[in-house]
């Protein structure tokens, strides 16, 4: 058996975060150091409390919950509620946190990346970059310690989910992504190009219920709830889970080097990658995926 990757998780659950966190706590290859949570989906009070729920359901009251960003950098947030409910976690019961959550999100993830082997800790992040991006202004040196910034972001030859092109965690905090995207990390980023291919169907969704377990059973209930607020379409999108199964087997997914620049400006479209400008960098992009090898690796790992 591998040994464990130690990770910090930075997330605003959020359905998809949910099904994802649960995963990387019960599949047993994570050594999970922290959760820190953004505003994102929902507000910063209610990101915070959910990732304390999700411990608390797993007995994992050991891993700490760090609050981070409120708000964007410059901006106002873009908050999902009409997917994710009103608690972030479309009414889905869990238990209550059973730790206080910590406070500074970006100092706490210097300590402990000061602290740990430089490249020793990967970054999942699945929701916008504030966090991560405060870390690379305010603590340069900690943050080029990270070992691999696996980021949910962004949408290449994809349409967007916001925009015509942007996607909601880039296009939440634009100024945030250009920062982290520029920051000359070990980024690779998994967009919608991809997320969007990997999909909870009605049979594989019974077929996880059915596998039995507490994860198992609470993700089912969370997808439930994913398809409630999306006005009954056949199957949904399963974004930031696609983060920790990268992460545990990259060879599902096929990656390629886009020269990529932020779209920084007012528009709708603030946030958008865009291609073959002068000032783009060069980026890991996930572009393609073995949907159904990653749809198998998520159902074992929750079992
Ligand atoms: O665009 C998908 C991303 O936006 C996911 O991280 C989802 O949780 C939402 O935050
Ligand atoms: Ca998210």
């Amino acid at each position: 058996m591998r040994r464990a990757r130690r990770v910090i998780i930075d997330t605003d659950p959020g359905l998809d975060d949910a099904v994802a966190i649960l995963f990387a706590l019960s599949c047993g290859r994570f050594e999970i150091v922290g959760l820190t949570t953004v505003a994102g989906n929902i507000g910063i009070e209610t990101t915070t409390r959910n990732a304390g729920r999700l411990l608390a359901l797993m007995g994992r009251a050991d891993v700490p919950v760090v609050a981070g960003a409120s708000a964007p950098l410059r901006r106002g947030g873009i908050e999902e509620r009409a997917i994710h409910g009103d608690d972030g976690l479309g009414g889905v019961m869990l238990p209550a946190p059973q730790a206080s959550p910590l406070e500074g999100a970006a100092a706490w993830m210097a300590k402990v990346l000061t602290e740990g082997a430089a490249h020793s800790i990967d970054v999942l992040a699945l929701g916008p970059l504030t966090n991560i991006a405060r870390l690379v202004l305010d603590h340069p040196e900690a943050a080029g310690r990270i070992g691999r910034l696996i980021v949910m972001g962004g949408a290449i030859d994809e349409p967007g989910n916001v925009g015509p092109r942007s996607e909601f965690n880039l296009a939440c905090d634009p100024e945030a992504a250009d920062i982290v995207l520029r920051a000359g990390l070990d980024t690779t980023l998994i967009p919608l190009d991809v997320t969007r291919k990997v999909r909870a169907g009605r049979d594989w969704l019974s077929a996880l219920r059915a596998s039995g377990g507490r994860a198992a059973g609470t993700c089912a209930d969370l997808i439930e709830a994913y398809f409630a607020s999306s006005g009954g379409r056949e199957s949904r999108p399963l974004h930031d889970p696609c983060v920790m199964l990268f992460a545990l087997q990259p060879a599902l997914f096929a990656i390629d080097t886009r020269d990529v620049s932020v779209e920084l400006g007012a528009g709708a479209d603030a946030g958008a990658l865009l291609t073959g400008r002068q000032d783009g960098v060069a980026l890991r992009v996930a572009l393609r995926v073995d949907a159904a090898g990653a749809l198998r690796l998520l159902a074992d790992g929750l079992r």
